[in-house]
């Protein structure tokens, strides 16, 4: 490869705490190699659009503790699913072209993508039918990209779910009330498990094991057995209920550029379950509470460690990969072999600790 002087930078898919400071992290490590940074706008469509920004120190400066990101994110998606011979497979449209077009007008040599399995999913085609080099970093809330242990954003989203729940305790206690909260977590329970046990919660429903509304209440019965008159049920939004033959609850008919429908609404509908059996609940419903505002300290190192790597990877020609924490140490993770074992479910580790203190 000629000599490295120029990278490209996105941020895709769903936002969380500690994009800012990655972003920060590689601009500064890449200015002292000389190295020039672009940034595309919003994703996928900031290369096929052609809309970039020169990042320099200045531009960096002061977003370390700022949420979202400066470049904007979308769901952009310039490959299509398509079926042949029963497998799913994604030919690339035309916007893949624009993509090509963009890198090779603009010289950009590498590209480092920031988002999770859909983000890098795309980098991953570009990097495998196509040549473009790519060195990615897992962005994620939900925790759910393989071959890391944990995707920038996670903790912090933890720490939003964790104050929530310290926060609804004291009511739920004084009212003597049952309340249902609703996390994130489309396909696994990271949020739920680790953010339930944080947070002290009863019960604890996770997409990786359907549940059923009897079991719930029968929970929250011998919580009363024992003179425990408030009980915090957590349900991730991908929980799957036996009653709905162990599908989620979604947004009939609203469906991304990636083809995932949108979840939703299992915290009502488990609330409704139980007032048919005679039990009052609120519900509350975190949403994109836990994706915004700053994020902790943990997820401005792992961003700032991400970052740094990402750029060395790149120095040292490492393409076709994506930064990843195991244990204590930054590895780099052939795309195609993390990509394969997404989502990555909730390590059972954490659902025999819940267990075993008693949540169900
Ligand atoms: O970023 C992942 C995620 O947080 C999922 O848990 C959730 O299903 C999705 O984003 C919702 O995103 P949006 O409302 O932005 O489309």
């Amino acid at each position: 490869m000629p000599e490295l002087k120029r990278i490209g930078i996105l941020t895709g898919g769903g936002d969380s705490a500690g994009i800012n400071a990655c972003i920060r992290a590689i601009v500064r490590r890449a200015a002292k190699e000389g190295l020039e940074v672009w940034g595309f706008r919003d994703g996928w469509r900031g290369p096929i659009d052609d809309e970039a920004v020169l990042l320099s120190l200045d531009s960096v400066s002061g977003i370390l503790p700022q949420g979202g990101t400066i470049l904007g994110t979308s769901r952009t998606n310039p490959f299509r699913k398509v079926q042949k011979g029963g497998k799913t497979v994604w030919e690339p449209t035309e916007k893949v072209d624009r993509i090509l077009h963009t890198l090779a007008k603009r010289e950009v040599q590498v590209l480092i993508p920031i988002g999770g399995d859909d983000t890098l999913g795309v980098a991953w085609r570009l990097f495998e039918q196509h040549g473009v080099k790519v060195v990615g970093i897992p962005q994620t809330i939900d925790n759910d990209v393989a071959g890391t242990d944990y995707s920038l954003g996670f903790h912090s989203a933890l720490s939003v779910v964790t104050e929530a729940l310290d926060r609804l305790h004291t009511t739920a206690q004084s009212h003597h009330r049952v309340f249902i909260v609703e996390v994130m977590g489309r396909d696994a329970g990271w949020i739920a498990v680790l953010g339930g046990i944080a947070g002290g919660g009863d019960v604890i429903l996770v997409p990786e094991e359907a549940f059923s509304v009897d079991e719930v209440l029968e929970r929250i019965q011998e919580r009363y057995a024992r003179g425990r008159t408030f009980s915090i049920v957590v349900v991730a939004e991908g929980a799957r209920p036996v009653e709905l033959g162990g599908k989620p609850v979604a947004q009939e008919g609203k469906v991304d550029s990636f083809g995932h429908i949108q979840l939703g609404g299992v915290g009502y509908w488990l609330a409704d379950r139980l007032r048919e059996r005679g039990l009052e609940c609120r519900v509350v419903v975190l949403g994109h509470l836990q994706r915004g505002g700053i994020a902790t300290s943990f997820d401005r190192l792992l961003a700032t460690r991400f970052g740094v790597a990402a750029v060395e990877f790149a120095l040292q020609g490492k393409f076709g990969v994506m930064v990843g924490l195991r244990g204590h140490d930054i590895v780099a993770i052939p795309l195609g072999e993390a990509l394969s074992q997404s989502p990555k479910p909730v390590d059972p580790v954490f659902l025999k600790l819940a267990r075993a203190i008693g949540v169900r």
